[in-house]
């Protein structure tokens, strides 16, 4: 069924991410926005207001839409789906997509059996605050897969909101996604872990960061001229055994996860590290 020029959306999952591009795509005037749905009224209201249209609703059957949203949390899309393919306001032709990074559109299979297009689109940004994400929007990478014709019908409401699509795997989702968690959040547990070795080295938090805060800019700076591999510097980078071995220990008796994410990571660095250094698997795994 070929998609009207200004297609309804349901929003089903009234959250971070799914006001925030629900809003955007009500700006543009690209979409109306039709049934802004979830468990709890309350949520569901405020969604809307901030959304700026929609019709919140939490019991009943939803009304038609040519596209649909789930933007629930990853667990709960495929109990999502199924209960959809149950409603009969769902169409044949009707487009069905999630923003999850982990899960691929064939979690939407239900709602595929009943003839719905189905597709997954994961913007790489946090949606950590709303209000702040639909500023920073423009520019987003979003990875795509899919059917062809559900992303044919929703890649031009990406692009009016600034996404940069790229195709991703529908297989490789999951390292994919572990990729962007370990680039966004992982960094974060990153700094904790070495804010905490600050601390335990008798450097008050605060001063930690300001010290910590331009040597994690500079290196991020040395990764984006020049790749990893020339700006790892450090004892991996220079082979020195004993240092490595002795932070190992220092940083275990802080705490056995300080000591581990050092030691694994150092494994990580080896892979970047000139071999003529000498360093081995063995002189980290042996401590
Ligand atoms: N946040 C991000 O930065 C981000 C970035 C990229 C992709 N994503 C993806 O976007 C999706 C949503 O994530 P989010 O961070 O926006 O989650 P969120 O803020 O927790 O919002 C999820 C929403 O879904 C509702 N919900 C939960 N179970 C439901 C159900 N069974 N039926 C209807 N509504 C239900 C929740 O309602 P209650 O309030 O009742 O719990 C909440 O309103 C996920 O697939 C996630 O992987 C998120």
């Amino acid at each position: 069924m070929p998609i009207p020029t200004i297609p309804t959306l349901n929003l089903i999952g009234p959250g971070r991410l799914g006001r925030s591009l629900a809003r955007l795509w009500h700006d543009t005037g690209l979409v109306q926005i039709g049934a802004v749905a979830g468990r709890h009224a309350k949520r569901c209201v405020a969604a809307r207001d901030f959304i700026g249209a929609g019709t919140p609703m939490v019991d009943g059957p939803l009304p038609p839409a040519d596209l649909w949203l789930i933007a629930t949390p990853d667990d709960a899309i495929a109990g999502v789906a199924t209960g959809l393919a149950a409603d009969t306001a769902l169409r044949t032709g009707d487009i069905a997509f999630h923003c999850s990074g982990a899960l691929a559109s064939d979690v939407l299979a239900p709602l595929q059996a009943i003839g719905a297009h189905t597709a997954s689109v994961h913007p790489l940004k946090s949606f950590a605050a709303p209000d702040t994400a639909i500023t920073s929007f423009d520019g987003t990478f979003c990875a795509c897969e899919g059917a062809p014709d559900a992303l044919q019908c929703i890649a031009p409401l990406f692009d009016a909101i600034g996404a940069r699509r790229f195709s991703i795997d529908a297989e490789h989702k999951l390292r994919y996604h572990a990729a962007a968690v370990l680039a966004c959040n992982h960094l974060v547990a990153l700094m904790e872990a070495a804010l905490r070795c600050m601390e335990g080295a008798g450097v008050d938090r605060d001063t930690a960061w300001s010290a910590l805060q331009p040597l994690v800019a500079g290196t991020l700076s040395n990764i984006d001229r020049n790749g990893t591999r020339a700006a790892l510097t450090g004892p991996v980078a220079r082979g020195d055994k004993q240092t490595i071995r002795d932070e190992i220990d220092a940083t275990r008796s802080l705490a056995p996860e300080l000591g581990e994410a050092y030691r694994v990571l150092s494994l990580v660095a080896l892979g970047l590290a000139p071999p003529e250094n000498g360093l081995t698997r063995d002189d980290i795994s042996a401590s």
